[in-house]
Parts: C-alpha cells; structure tokens; sequence
C-alpha cells in the first residue's frame, strides 16, 4: 500500500483538511473563510441533476481557479478528438504496444488518440488515448473540460497530484480524475505507459446490481479519494487545458493545486482492480460479459450505456461442458481491449500488454484458432485457474472510430486477421 492516506469510498459527501479547523461549519460560502482562503464550487453534474447523481464539492483555496493570464489554443499535436477523419472499418483491428519515447515527455505530450466516438460538445461518448511518457510534469498542470480521465496505467506508476490531494496509481489500478480537475503527472519510475478513456457522457458510477444483490463486482469501500493536501507556490507556471478537443495554455504565476480543505462528492479516486469480486457461472455457459462491469457511464437509454469499463481479472473457470473462453460473438455495442498484464485467455498471441484491439459494432471476433482447439479438448469437469492476467475493455454503445494516426502507425497489425483463418471446418453432415 502506499504511504498516502485516502479516504474510502464511492461518491461519499467526503470532507478533509489539510490544515485543521479550515472547512467551515454549518454553510459553504462564509462571509470570511478560515485563514483567509477563498471559497469555490465545482459542479460536475448541473445545478439541479436528481440528488443521486448530483455531483459537486466545495474547495477552499489560497486562489480562485479563475486567477490566470488568458490561454492561446496551441498547435494541434497527437492528442485530440478527430474521429471523422478516414472512414471507421469494419476490420478487426489490433495493435502492437506504442513505443515509449526517446525525447523528454511528459503525460500531456504523451498522449495520442487511438480512437473515439460521440463528440465533447455534446456530451456524449469517448475519446481513446494512449499515453508513453518519460518525465514527470514540470512547471504545468492540465485540466480536461471536455471529459473525466479513467487513467490505466500499463507500466510504470503515476503520481497524480490533483486540486484534491495526491493519488497513487500502479498498474493494474486505475485512477479517475473528474472533468475541470487540475492535476499534476509526476513519474514514480521513470518511464510510464497506459490507457486513458476521456469520457464525454455522464460521470462514471458503479453498475447497479440487479439480482446479484448488495455486494460484489467493485465494492464502493475500495474506491479510494485522496485527502487535502495544498502546494503555495508562486512562479512561472503553465497551466493547459482541453477544451473541445483542443489543447490551451494559458500562464499562471502560482500551483492551481491550492486547496488547502475541501468537502463534497466530486473527486478523484482510484480502485485496485485486483480487489474486484468476479462473478461467474457455477453450473454451465457464461454470463454475458457485462458481469465484469467495474464502472458504468449510462446514457439517456436505461440499460444501454454511454462507457462501460470492463475487466477480465484472473478467475476460476468451472463450468461444466462449456466452451470456456469468452465465445464467438458480434454485438452491437463496439470494444476497444487493452491488456495491463500477463496473458488473455482468448488469444494465443499477438495481444501483449501495452497493446490494443477494437472489434467494432457487428464485427465478428472470439477466441483464436490455437485457443480454440485447446478449450475445444479441455477436460471440463476440472476447474481451470486463469492467473496473471489483467485485460480490460471500453464498450461503448457507439462505433468506436480509429483515428487516422492509429490506423497509419507501424503499431497496426496488417495480418490481425489471420489469427481466425487457422479456424478449420469441423463440419459433418449425416450420411444419407
Ligand atoms: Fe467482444
């Protein structure tokens, strides 16, 4: 565990100070507030969203975030939401891992769009990015106007040091950090890479669980938001933002990461993916894989959603005369799958961790031909023990458009799929 401290919990009206007796009592906005700070709401969800899923907190800062020199959009880099550039395909696709790179980067300037769908201006569906990074943030910080960040680091740990306190991450957890927050990338070992969906639609929240009753899947008290902690600061800093699809700078002569208490619903957070409580079949076939949702971004549609964050943790298999890796399948929603560690148990090959795949809506995909034979021989009334694995999936209900430069970098895999051409013709008819 790290040495930070956290407070647990998903979505809790929390509270924290860094310096005692600052957060004041009994009302949020104070004629005065303690020690001279300023007070400011940020609101994630609007003003009069239903009280469930009402988002906002309440911050007391050494300055309001309003307090920085005009920003000035900057060249458009890797980093953006052009999806409408070449035409989707149809094609399976997949990727070999992204280099990590040789010039100093930091996590903004390595960031490169894979993919995405829905648009910020609406509000609606999700930017894939992948970031390779080798220097920690210096002298900047950057917030996202146009989507929360659900960060998966694949190698390397991520210190994020947010306006709400600081948060470790290592691969195989994953952090959120809400739309407007601003935050700080530093690199814990030097070299960092991983996944980010920028999410456009509502806020990410835990799947409701139906039958499988209160508890189960990710478990709220496993969600873990930082504490206050406050830099004061001044200097020459930079300050970027994302807003519809660009990247602005703007000057700040003081750390945006100033306050000092706060209390409220909207923070960062991250969870330990290993701490997931898998559900599976106890008797035969499989669940459909919606059993491994960890988080959830609904749409307007009940049940069919904006994002949903999926992982396939290591997991007894012991259903009984049942083909047992994830099956043959074309759905209308559209996957993009990345691997954080170790092996997937539906392919043999090719789909190593830092790499990608994205089968999109009504394209049909499943186990390879290697893997196939093996689960088609498998003794099934002995339980299998799928260890040291960590893949994971944005689903979205929307096609997940590839963006030019994905589809032209020397990670595509031209022969992606061959890996079902090995699939042989088992068929035989009855003879007559
Ligand atoms: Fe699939």
């Amino acid at each position: 565990m790290s040495a930070l401290d956290y407070q647990s919990g998903f979505g809790n009206e929390f509270a924290s100070e860094a310096v005692a007796g600052t957060l004041p009592e009994g009302r949020n906005s104070p004629q005065r507030v303690a020690l001279g700070l300023y007070a400011e709401q940020l609101s994630g969800t609007a003003f009069t969203a239903p009280r469930h899923a009402n988002r906002r907190s309440w911050l007391y800062r050494i300055r309001p975030a309003a307090m920085h020199q005009p920003f000035s959009m900057l060249k458009s880099g890797k980093f953006h939401n052009i999806f409408d550039e070449v035409p989707a395909t149809p094609n399976q696709l997949r990727w070999d891992p992204w280099p990590l790179p040789s010039a100093p980067t930091d996590f903004v300037d390595g960031l490169v769009a894979i993919a995405g769908n829905g648009t910020a201006a609406m509000q609606a569906g999700i930017g894939v990015h992948i970031y390779a990074a080798n220097r920690s943030m210096q002298g900047r910080y950057f917030y996202d106007a146009d989507g929360e960040l659900l960060i998966v680091p694949q190698l390397g740990r991520l210190r994020l040091a947010t306006e709400f306190g600081a948060i470790e991450v290592e691969p195989q957890e994953i952090a959120v950090i809400p739309r407007g927050v601003r935050f700080r990338v530093e690199l814990l070992d030097g070299e960092a890479r991983g996944y980010v969906a920028e999410n456009f639609g509502a806020m990410l929240r835990l799947p409701d669980l139906g039958p499988i009753g209160s508890n189960c899947l990710a478990n709220a008290r496993d969600f873990l938001t930082p504490v206050a902690a406050y830099e004061d600061v001044d200097g020459e800093f930079e300050l970027i933002a994302k807003f519809q699809g660009h990247l602005w700078s703007a000057k700040i002569d003081h750390s945006p990461l100033d306050v000092v208490a706060w209390h409220g619903n909207y923070a960062p957070y991250k969870y330990d993916l290993r701490r997931f409580n898998t559900i599976g079949s106890i008797s035969y076939d499989h669940p459909d894989p919606s059993i491994f949702t960890v988080l959830t971004s609904p749409s307007d549609t009940p049940g069919t959603a904006n994002m949903d964050f999926v992982i396939f943790p290591p997991r007894w298999l012991v259903a009984e005369d049942t083909f047992r890796p994830p099956w043959f399948h074309r759905n209308i929603a559209s996957e993009f799958m990345g691997l954080v560690h170790g092996a997937y148990d539906a392919k043999a090959g090719g789909f190593v961790p830092g790499g990608a795949s994205l089968h999109n809506s009504m394209s049909g995909h499943g186990p390879d031909a290697a893997s196939f034979d093996k689960a088609s021989a498998a003794d099934t009334t002995k339980p299998d023990h799928i260890v040291d694995t960590m893949a994971f999936m944005f689903e979205t209900r929307a096609v997940i458009r590839p963006t030019k430069q994905a589809l032209e970098s020397a990670q595509l895999q031209p022969d992606y799929h061959q890996c079902w051409q090995g699939l042989e013709k088992h068929f035989r008819p009855p003879q007559k």
